[in-house]
């Protein structure tokens, strides 16, 4: 299962790769120490990025299954493992993990429990800590133009211009409805206004530039509250520290983005568009103290048309330092904007597109390849906080997937700590073999974001080199029986 629009160029082969002997992983950077915030330090520099894999209940709690995904993470013994988006708010948001109530606290402290026990106390464990915003699934369109479609004075008067017939300012509503209903896509665009147009191919989808919706044009009083509760939460649930979800297609990466026009001072100017993200975090600061590691994701490029750069990054980037911190993480793309259309029935979803493809390479992305290619991001970043005095760790993701590059990566000073989300699915032991001189026992991802497809269609996320081997033995199952829910144990 690939996703279709990621088929764009000839297929990569895997980079051949070197393994190191223990003695060279024992002397590698990689394997070196790091800090991470004032008092914390990291065994490794091995990082595992945030993963969603669809296994909490519908009410946000975590399961054994969670426990059991997260503990086979550690059994790797990364220096540092993030759990997946968990939502901030007390409101359904399906299988996807909450921290939005101190009912979740108790589950919450036993997956920490688990890392500990299964990394021997190695793995630093963090929770990625998510706010997003309402999207409808994508309409049947007799729905839409029976129940969405606003019908007011001013589409009557666009309709009976573009389409040159001054019966739709007269119309009764049910017939205008019916009329328009039948229109090809072209009239249809020219006839409904922006958002209603997409509303209809895509699926309604809120924005942070939504003003005329109140609890939009609250957020900045709403968030910072509900960001810092979280993190006290994540806190007591035992938790090495939190990164802030300020990446990808979700509230705060809103804000972030240059196409944030808010006219409220929280958008329309780098610094309108900086104020919230370091409101939440200076809130979450005075929640949890000093020496409790705060950082975020953010993207070093949101690869879509008017939305933020690289310029954009290094300057979010030495704010975010200046201001206290702990780590930034660097990820890049996967935004709505660009998304491909959804079946009727289903949600866009912000990897299908070009700047999805940009989060979450595959081996037939172009020319370039998904290997190390969103290292040049983190450098620049890295770069410039060297540059105005920040000694903030910077963390790259994105096909790194073997020992060489993750050991240039962190010589030439392109990062503190190298990220390697499909990698360490493909095989979570990867990190504990390189370092024992077992590179060649490793499990190679491949690249062709099956995992993503998964992902896509909110089904138990898993990867296809392992979930169909020996089932007989292998406990957990998926859903529909046909697939076991976790590499097999060495
Ligand atoms: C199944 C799946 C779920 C993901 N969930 C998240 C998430 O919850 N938060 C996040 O910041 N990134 C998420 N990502 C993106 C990864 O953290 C990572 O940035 C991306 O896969 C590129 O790194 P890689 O090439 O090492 O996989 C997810 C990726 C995959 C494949
Ligand atoms: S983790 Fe597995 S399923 Fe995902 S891209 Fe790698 S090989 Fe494919």
């Amino acid at each position: 299962m690939t996703s279709p629009g990621s088929e764009r160029g000839p297929r990569h082969d895997l980079p051949a790769a070197r393994w190191p002997d223990r003695e060279e992983a024992t002397r590698s950077l990689l394997f070196s120490p790091a800090p991470l915030g004032r008092k914390l330090v990291a065994a490794t520099r091995s990082w595992v990025p945030a993963m969603v894999p669809w296994r909490a209940t519908e009410d946000g709690l975590v399961t054994d299954r969670n426990v059991d995904w997260y503990g086979r993470f550690a059994d790797g013994r990364p220096g540092v493992l993030v759990v997946e988006a968990t939502g901030i708010r007390d409101v359904p948001s399906g299988p996807l993990l909450r921290i939005g109530h101190d009912r979740f606290i108790p589950g919450l402290r036993r997956l920490v429990t688990e890392v500990r026990r299964r990394s021997a106390g190695e793995t630093r464990i963090l929770i990625q800590l998510i706010d997003f915003l309402g999207i409808r699934r994508r309409p049947r369109p007799e729905t839409f133009f029976d129940r969405y479609l606003v019908v007011d004075q001013a589409l009557r008067q666009r309709a009976a211009e573009r389409l040159g017939d001054p019966d739709f300012l007269r119309l009764d509503e049910a017939t205008l409805r019916a009329r328009l209903a039948a229109l090809d896509e072209d009239r249809l665009a020219s006839v409904l206004g922006a958002r209603e147009f997409e509303s209809l191919r895509m699926g309604h989808r809120e924005r942070v530039t939504d003003l005329h919706l109140d609890h939009v044009r609250a957020l900045p009083r709403t968030l910072p509250g509900l960001f810092a509760a979280a993190a006290a939460r994540a806190r007591e649930a035992g938790f090495d520290g939190v990164e802030l979800h300020y990446a990808h297609a979700y509230t705060m990466a809103s804000f972030l983005s240059r196409l944030n026009d808010r006219s409220d001072g929280y958008g329309g100017s780098p610094e309108g568009r900086l104020r919230l993200p370091l409101e939440v975090f200076a809130a979450v600061r005075e929640r949890v103290g000093d020496d409790f590691p705060v950082g975020c994701r953010y993207l070093g490029d949101e690869v879509i048309a008017g939305g933020s750069r690289i310029e954009d990054a290094l300057h979010y980037g030495e704010a975010f330092a200046a201001a206290g911190m702990d780590f930034l993480s660097i990820s890049k793309g996967g935004k709505f904007e660009d998304a491909r259309q959804p079946a009727i029935g289903e949600a866009a979803y912000p990897y299908t597109g070009p700047s999805g493809q940009e989060c979450m390479p595959t081996v037939r992305i172009d020319e370039r390849g998904p290997f190390g290619r969103n290292v040049a991001l983190a450098a620049a970043i890295r770069a410039a906080l060297r540059a105005a005095g920040h000694a903030t760790p910077v963390v790259t993701a994105g096909g790194i997937a073997t020992f060489d590059l993750a050991e240039r990566i962190l010589r030439e000073g392109s990062a503190d700590f190298v990220g390697a989300a499909r990698q360490s699915l493909a095989d979570p032991d990867w990190w504990r073999l390189m370092a024992e001189g077992r590179g060649a026992e490793i499990r190679r991802c491949e690249f062709t974001n099956y995992c993503e497809g998964l992902d896509q269609k909110h089904k138990e996320v898993t990867c296809r080199l392992w979930d169909r081997l020996d089932l007989e033995a292998a406990g957990q199952l998926s859903a529909d029986g046909r697939r076991r829910l976790l590499p097999p144990r060495r």
